[in-house]
């Protein structure tokens, strides 16, 4: 008997994405590219999308924030569903996405910040750079953080990566030229109003440890009025100690060679603001005065260990550092989701390429990109050389005909889900009023947008 086989249509399969970053948003192009009609629905925590491209990029850094067209594009298909305002582990768990998806991909990055641990670390004046960020980009949860510019000329930051340089720089950029940016309202009042003339910078290690880059620390040389205070000293000793190490390292040879150049060689007279840079201290505590920072009791260190990944040790030595605001810049940290499992360590959720693993073992369905699955670090570009690597893994095991998820719902009840359950889930259409809103508004006042911080003044944007 002859049968003919009838080859199985393959069914398009279907996407969930957690987090609207960089990490999701490139995930899911690549995905869409790699194989068409693919149906992405995108869930995301705050009302409106891209992560820390809207609410972490420095608002001086415009020509960052182009990427948001690329993730318009990818919103414009009609395989895609945007569900912003909606808390996955809170309004729909992780285990209700794997029962109605194919595929599961976690990107909802690193949205804590790591603590140094010391004591009076919680006095009022120390700030994660994290809420600093989020207050001066119109992050909803950093709206009111109760900074006080007024009370103290000084203040410091605690690491040395861009983090801490986007920090001191809006501390010290002329308001007029912050007024330019898409910086908050409220945050151009309150830096408009700013006693701050001096940021210390510091680090643990070195300067050839320092995890900042060329381009940033020209801005910072570019700053009007503003000069820099190093211990030149200091500085020369550990530049030659690190000559093996300059050889090897040509980006850090040359960011050494630009700061180098620029340290100031006559006495600082003509300056009105003053950024510092200093090294070899970890903060040990926090000194305060009325439940105020006052100043910062620091260890002095010296650095031991092969030239390529020398770590800090404490001498024994202390000093204290002035400064009536403290922000601590040392890191992003990423939290677990219920049903998934976590590297605390890392703070990532393990993975090979972007598959989720259980110890030894695959999770079927199961991919992460982004800073959580890489640990809170690198630039965009990183971030989306990584999402491309997961999509890669994702298209492959469709392809090849790897076990997915095995859902029993379908992903055109999700609506309906999230209605029965009270949440407004905000669409990207609604979004794209929102941000039409937010250019009018910005318009008015010769700004990029002004972006709207508050959920009444989205509601009405949506349903105007
Ligand atoms: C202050 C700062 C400035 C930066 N500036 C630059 C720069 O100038 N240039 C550059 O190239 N890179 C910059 N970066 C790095 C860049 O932002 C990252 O590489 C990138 O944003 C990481 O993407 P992601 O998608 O992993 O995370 P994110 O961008 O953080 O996106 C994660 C998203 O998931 C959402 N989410 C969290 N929890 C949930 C949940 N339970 N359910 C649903 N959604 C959730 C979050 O709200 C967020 O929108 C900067 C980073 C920081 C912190
Ligand atoms: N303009 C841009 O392109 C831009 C802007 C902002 C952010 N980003 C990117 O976003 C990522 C995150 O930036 P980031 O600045 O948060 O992180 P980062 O580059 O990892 O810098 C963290 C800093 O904190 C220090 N640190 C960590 N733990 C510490 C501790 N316990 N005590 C004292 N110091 C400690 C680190 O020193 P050690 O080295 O000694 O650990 C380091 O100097 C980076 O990849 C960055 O390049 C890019
Ligand atoms: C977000 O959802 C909450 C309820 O879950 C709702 O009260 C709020 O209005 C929504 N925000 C927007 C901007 O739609």
């Amino acid at each position: 008997m002859f049968r003919t086989l009838v080859t199985q249509a393959a069914r398009t399969p279907s996407l969930a994405i957690v987090g609207s970053g960089p990490g999701g948003f490139y995930t899911a192009a690549k995905v869409m590219q790699l194989l068409p009609g693919t149906k992405v629905d995108m869930f995301e925590a705050l009302p409106v999308p891209h992560g820390l491209v809207r609410f972490g990029v420095a608002p001086d850094h415009p020509e960052v924030k182009l990427v948001m067209n690329r993730f318009d594009e990818v919103a414009e298909s009609p395989d895609f569903r945007f569900f912003g305002n909606v808390t996955v582990g809170k309004d729909i768990s992780v285990d209700e996405l794997k029962d109605t998806y194919d595929g599961v991909v976690l990107s909802y990055g690193a949205s804590e910040d790591r603590v140094l641990n010391i004591k009076n670390e919680h006095v009022e004046g120390v700030y994660s750079a994290r809420s600093f960020v989020g207050w001066y980009n119109g992050h909803p949860e950093h709206r009111e953080i109760g900074l006080d510019l007024t009370s103290t000329d000084t203040a410091m930051v605690v690491g040395q990566g861009n983090v801490a340089l986007d920090v001191a720089r809006v501390l010290l950029s002329p308001i007029d030229e912050l007024r330019k940016t898409d910086i908050t309202e409220h945050a151009l009042e309150a830096l408009s109003r700013s006693r701050i003339k001096r940021v210390h910078i510091v680090g643990r290690r070195g300067p050839l440890q320092v995890s900042f880059t060329t381009k940033e620390l020209r801005e910072m040389f570019a700053l009007p009025n503003t000069k820099l205070e190093i211990d030149t000293e200091l500085f020369k000793d550990q530049l030659a100690h690190g000559q093996s190490l300059l050889l090897k390292n040509r980006a850090l040879k040359r960011l050494l060679g630009v700061l180098e150049k620029e340290i100031p060689t006559d006495a600082i007279k003509d300056a009105e603001k003053f950024w510092s840079l200093k090294f070899l201290r970890s903060p040990v505590e926090i000194i305060s005065e009325s439940n105020r920072v006052k100043a910062v009791k620091m260890e002095i260190n010296t650095l031991e260990g092969p030239t390529d990944s020398q770590v800090a040790l404490g001498t024994g030595s202390y000093e204290e550092i002035e400064s009536g605001l403290v922000f601590r810049s040392i890191g992003y940290k990423s939290t677990p989701i219920e049903g998934i499992p976590f590297d605390a360590r890392r703070g990532v959720v393990p993975n090979v390429c972007g598959r989720i693993m259980d110890g030894e073992q695959v999770l079927d369905g199961m991919y992460t990109s982004g800073w959580l699955k890489r640990g809170p670090s690198g630039v965009i570009v990183s971030t989306m050389q990584d999402a491309f690597e997961t999509a890669g893994a994702i298209a492959a095991d469709i392809k090849n005909g790897k076990p997915f998820l095995q859902p029993t719902k379908s992903s055109r009840d999700i609506p309906n889900l999230l209605k029965e359950r009270n949440v407004r889930a905000v669409s990207y259409k609604d979004w794209k009023n929102i941000e039409k809103l937010e250019f009018d508004l910005g318009a008015a006042r010769g700004k990029p947008r002004e972006k709207l911080t508050s959920v009444e003044e989205m509601l009405q944007a949506v349903n105007a």
